[in-house]
């Protein structure tokens, strides 16, 4: 139907007569001389219709081009001439083409929303094809393809096999609830969809496929967010015959390189940081290290002041008290420091005690009281702070201590501006074994139940599960977690008293990972693998906060898809098929 993509119409093509396909972005009729803006996946080329002497079809070329109006389809042909005034905006804004026929192929209704208008993303997601019409869209998801197409040519160059591994499935615990399917021919039975493809990428090891990849969908029915999705695709990789330093150099190189190719960007070397390091520094296990501020444990500091909530809890095991100095913070009101307070509530503090200094050296600070004259300089000095700084506090669990600080620190980075521009890469590595989970009084996995611990001595793991560093490694950038992986388990007796140590009887175990203790007996090879967030990265890449917008379809954050209406109710007599009744609703 065309000669030629709207949005590569160049110089080189002046005089030349060319037919395009697009969308008209805006229709100008300034009575008896239009212009319009057409469009397709290259970008937009001005189109004229203006009265030319003698041309025969003239004056139906200009009455079709006043109707025109957004988003109808068009078919246009016409001579690319050199615009008399140039939009230095758009890669055509050289020339223009003169049209000598327009034909629509398709009139547009009046649309529900305007791009130009900052729609709402509820909109933009129930007319999902008109906002992925869009050239901010089109770039996004040019990103992703770019992404997806870079890693594969360099898997493929690199012998590693792609193998397509169930939907259809047994549970694999990644921490999410699993999302079941009713199996019609065993009633009461169900499938669940992968949250990972892990067990059956290590069961490939077992059976003698090298290097493995797969760019694999994921489905975990858990709480959404910005970077969270009930459906997501993984980069999932997985070795035989290796340690880690061979899986994070491989991987390492694989991701430098793509994000060279993609997006020209020289991610250099990456840094190494031990979670144990990560949490003290930064609060984090996610550091973004494009925040120079770091917080500073102070339980020295406060042991003898008589501020009970940090005496309670200094130099305590499983305590900490640590402090953030935010350079310049002594400009928040009363009313901006409860907005952090408020924010630090939300990952757990019970308060947060602060000392602000005034440009002139005066404090303002709940907690100085408790401090002698020369008490409170040395903790003032301890952390850094001088003239028109505040430094906050926090005391508590270990954990939330680290966790609330470590929020308060990436919104006060945002905040005073102090994120660097640029790419800021690491590794983080010895993760815990297990994490123990109060509330149900166990422990959990912190990684996931197949990762090695760095010990290889089953007594040893039982006798000091609650220190136990596991063989787990997260890739991060810029303060998200792109990617994670371990050594993994390769003996059977380990993976049991593992499954053992979170609780998972003999039975259980045998019930639900049978076949991955059985295929670990038959010669199963030292192996492991990470995985990576593909949506994250092509985020990351494309420049834009929320995985949604790398992702055509996505669902809300009320995990629903606004275009299609899922998910919906079910007609019984299709239930009864798959041996299903919906219980009523219960109350909460
Ligand atoms: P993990 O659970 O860490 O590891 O997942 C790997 C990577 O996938 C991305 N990711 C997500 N992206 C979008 N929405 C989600 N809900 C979501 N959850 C995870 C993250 C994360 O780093 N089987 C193991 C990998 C392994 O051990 O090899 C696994 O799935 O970027
Ligand atoms: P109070 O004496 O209870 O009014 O507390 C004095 C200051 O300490 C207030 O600013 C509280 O917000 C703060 N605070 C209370 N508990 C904590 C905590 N666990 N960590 C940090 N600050 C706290």
């Amino acid at each position: 139907m065309r000669t030629h993509f709207c949005g590569l119409i160049d110089e080189s093509l002046i005089g030349q007569t060319v037919t395009l396909c697009g969308w008209a972005d805006v229709a100008r009729d300034l009575g008896g001389l239009c212009f319009i803006d057409l469009r397709d996946h290259e970008g937009i080329v001005q189109v004229v219709a203006e009265p030319e002497q003698g041309v025969e079809g003239n004056a139906e070329v200009i009455a079709t081009a006043a109707k025109v109006g957004y988003e109808d389809c068009l078919h246009v042909t016409g001579e690319v001439r050199r615009r008399e005034s140039p939009n230095a905006k758009i890669k055509t804004g050289q020339v223009e083409v003169v049209a000598r026929r327009i034909e629509v192929l398709n009139k547009a209704e009046p649309l529900p929303f305007h791009a130009h208008e900052n729609p709402g993303e509820d909109i933009r997601l129930q007319y999902r094809y008109l906002d992925l019409r869009t050239p901010e869209m089109q770039r996004k998801m040019r990103t992703r393809t770019k992404l997806v197409q870079a890693l594969r040519r360099w898997l493929d160059a690199r012998g590693f096999q792609d193998i397509e591994t169930p939907i259809l499935t047994k549970a694999t615990p990644e921490g999410a609830r699993d999302f079941l399917v009713p199996a019609r021919m065993h009633p009461g039975e169900f499938y669940a969809l992968p949250q990972s493809p892990q067990l059956f990428k290590q069961i490939l090891m077992v059976a003698g496929f090298d290097r493995y990849y797969q760019i694999a969908r994921c489905f975990r029915d858990e709480a959404l967010r910005a970077d969270r999705q009930l459906e997501f695709t993984q980069l999932d990789m997985e070795f035989a015959w290796v340690s880690e330093r061979d899986v994070q150099d491989t991987t390492e190189a694989m991701i430098r390189e793509v994000f060279k190719e993609v997006i020209d960007v020289d991610l250099g070397e990456f840094p190494r940081m031990t979670y144990a390091e990560a949490m003290r520094r930064y609060g984090s296990d996610k550091p973004d290290l494009r925040i120079a501020l770091e917080l500073v444990d102070v339980d020295a500091q406060v042991k003898g002041s008589e501020f009970k909530v940090f005496t309670d809890w200094a130099g305590v095991d499983g305590g900490r008290v640590c402090a953030l100095c935010v350079p310049g913070g002594a400009t928040l009101s009363r009313k901006q420091i409860d907005e952090y307070a408020a924010h630090a509530a939300k990952y757990g503090a019970r308060g947060l005690a602060y000392i602000k200094l005034s440009e002139t050296g005066e404090v303002s600070s709940p907690i100085a009281k408790f401090f002698g004259d020369e008490q409170f300089a040395a903790l003032v000095a301890h952390v850094g702070a001088g003239n028109g700084d505040i430094v906050f506090f926090g005391a508590g669990q270990y954990a939330t201590v680290s966790d609330f600080m470590g929020a308060l620190r990436l919104k006060a980075g945002k905040d005073f501006g102090l994120v660097e521009a640029g790419w800021k890469p690491l590794w983080v590595t010895d993760f815990p074994m297990f994490e123990w989970d109060a509330e149900e009084g166990r422990y959990v996995a912190l990684h996931h139940p197949f990762t090695a611990p760095a010990v290889d001595d089953v007594d040893g793991l039982r006798a000091n599960a609650r220190t136990a560093v596991s063989r787990g490694y997260d890739m991060v950038l810029n303060g998200n977690e792109i990617g994670g992986g371990s050594i993994r388990i390769h003996r059977t007796a380990m993976q049991s008293a593992v499954f053992e140590l979170l609780g998972i009887g003999a039975e259980e175990a045998q019930a639900k990972f049978g076949f991955l203790l059985d295929a670990l007996r038959y010669g199963a090879p030292p192996h492991g693998g990470i995985a990576f967030g593909i949506d994250r990265i092509a985020a990351l890449m494309a420049g834009t906060e929320s995985i949604r917008d790398v992702i055509a379809f996505p669902k809300t954050t009320t995990a629903q898809c606004l275009m299609t209406g899922a998910p919906s109710p079910i007609p019984d007599a299709q239930l009864a098929e798959v041996h299903v009744a919906v219980r009523p609703k219960t109350a909460g």
